[in-house]
């Protein structure tokens, strides 16, 4: 599903460039959850932004479902992600003068979809992260982890193949976490393909998958006995 080789990334930075990704190989395969860890700075963000098609590679590629993305227009990649990829942040990124209900509608109306129909999956996608009763709430008038349980029901509303998550429990309470992290293993109980960068051990251990970076390198590539 996702492939990357000899991946590299530099920031400038001061007069020079920044080494965030020193060479990464890596292959996801379709259906796996793979928890990425690592020090602060060791390049885990930078990682989720390259296999999500947010930033290009300074060198080598990334593939998704075989596709080299250094090969596609902006245009084209803004349809991938749109079409393939769920994203998840640790700012949960909602829009705060909409509802739960106009955020999660809101990538179906990029993607042109009927507004009926948007509603429908809207609501089904607010049913299924447990939240349809707060449909109309803003973001102002939810916690932390309801915030958040929308985010995750606009990442799946396009029904994408990859989520990405970022942090995804950072700044919630540790129950409100323990939430998310359920939800996450139930999206992958149905199959579909995650990546999580994370710093907390409790949710890297939920993972049958760890991705250890330090320093721009992979240090460390675990299967659980799952
Ligand atoms: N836009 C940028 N410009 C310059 N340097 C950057 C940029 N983004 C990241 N970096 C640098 O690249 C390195 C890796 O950053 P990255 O955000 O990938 O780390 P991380 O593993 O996600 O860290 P954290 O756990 O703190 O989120 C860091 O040293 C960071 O300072
Ligand atoms: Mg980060």
């Amino acid at each position: 599903m996702v492939e990357l080789r000899k991946v590299t990334k530099d920031y400038p930075m001061g007069g020079g460039v920044y080494r965030a990704l020193r060479g990464v190989d890596l292959a996801i395969a379709e259906g796996e959850y793979v928890a990425i860890t690592g020090p602060s700075g060791s390049g885990k963000s930078t990682l989720l932004h390259l296999i999500g098609a947010l930033h290009k590679p300074t060198s080598g590629q990334v593939l998704l479902e075989g596709i080299d993305l250094g090969r596609l227009s902006p245009e084209e990649l803004a349809r991938l992600r749109n079409a393939k990829i769920g994203f998840v942040f640790q700012q949960f990124h909602l829009l705060p003068r909409l509802t739960a209900l106009e955020n999660v509608e809101l990538p179906m109306a990029y993607a042109g979809l009927r507004p009926k129909l948007r509603r429908e999956r809207a609501q089904a996608a607010l049913a299924r992260v447990g939240l349809l009763e707060f449909a109309h709430h803003r973001p102002n008038q939810l916690s932390g982890g309801q915030c958040q349980r929308v985010a995750i029901a606009r990442a799946l509303v396009n029904e994408p193949a990859l989520i990405l998550a970022d942090e995804p429990t950072g700044n919630l309470d540790t129950k409100t976490g323990d939430e998310i992290v359920e939800l996450f293993s139930s999206l992958h109980r149905e199959g579909r393909t995650l990546v999580v960068v994370t710093h907390e051990p409790e949710i890297a251990a939920r993972a049958p998958r760890v991705v250890k970076l330090r320093d721009g390198r992979i240090e460390e590539d675990t299967h659980g006995d799952l």
